[in-house]
């Protein structure tokens, strides 16, 4: 099965401003690849377009499922989550009073999930024992990594086919970035599975992505076909690398 994501000319904002100035993004089927950006350059508008949150101004956001064209744009976010597009949000969002088993049930609304709970449930179980082991155990209560692995779980019981994650680093210590970022790598090796993830740290994102574009104020200022060509990148260089 093909999926593809295609973000072309897409400018956004809200209300009178202006956030994203014609932006151009692919990510192919089974890829995983990064939007590098640092606060503030519109990473989240860009996610919240694709997911039908924010409404683009102008330009086309499409899905290619087997070829198959679907446009998203002016589809309300219910509509295109059930057309196998989720969110792992910024900041988790996680329900923190409900058990871990709770949360992940949440993460199985759409309808096209609902037949395949115990599978997706097992294979949540499978990715992250962890979760498994505190099933009863209330959300708020786990510390920040399982809380992000939590977050991740509960997109994956809507057996997406396009994973969409919005930086999950941010609030983690660097021993539990890598523990986060090594699970969504193996999503990737195990499944297949089509990422397109928002970060603005460097040396973790490109431990997993294939490729990936650069956001400077609203506009994708580099494409790099290889984490190899992010990284020799003047912009990466000079505003993640700290050369
Ligand atoms: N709901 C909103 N209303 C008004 N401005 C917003 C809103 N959300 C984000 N912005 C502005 O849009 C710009 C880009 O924000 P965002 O897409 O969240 O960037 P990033 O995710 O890269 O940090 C920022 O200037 C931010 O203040
Ligand atoms: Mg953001």
């Amino acid at each position: 099965m093909g999926n593809r994501l295609v973000v072309r000319d897409v400018q956004a904002g809200y209300g009178a401003v202006r956030v994203l100035h014609g932006v151009s993004i692919e990510v192919n089927d089974a890829e995983t690849v990064v939007l590098l950006g640092t606060n503030g350059n519109g990473k989240s508008t860009l996610i919240k377009c694709v997911l039908g949150i924010v409404r683009p101004d102008a330009g086309e956001i499409f899905l290619e499922v087997d070829g198959q064209r679907i446009d998203l744009v002016g589809k309300p976010p219910e509509e295109i989550v059930n057309l196998g597009v989720t969110l792992v949000p910024e900041g988790r969002r996680l329900f923190p009073k409900l058990t871990v088993e709770e949360n992940l049930l949440l993460g199985a609304y759409r309808p096209g999930a609902r037949r395949h709970i115990d599978r997706n449930l097992a294979f949540c179980f499978e990715t992250f024992p962890i979760l498994r082991s505190r099933r009863k155990q209330r959300a708020g209560s786990m510390s920040g990594g399982e809380q992000q692995m939590l977050a991740i779980g509960r997109a994956l019981m809507a057996a997406p086919a396009i994973l969409l994650v919005d930086e999950p680093s941010v609030g983690l210590a660097p021993v539990l970035v890598s523990r986060v970022i090594g699970k969504i790598k193996e999503l990737k090796d195990r499944y297949q599975l089509t990422v397109l993830m928002a970060e603005q740290n460097f040396n973790q994102a490109t431990k997993i992505a294939d490729r990936g574009y650069i956001i400077v104020h609203g506009r994708i200022e580099f494409e790099g076909h290889s984490t190899r060509e992010l990284s020799e990148n003047e912009l990466v260089k000079k505003y993640y690398l700290g050369v």
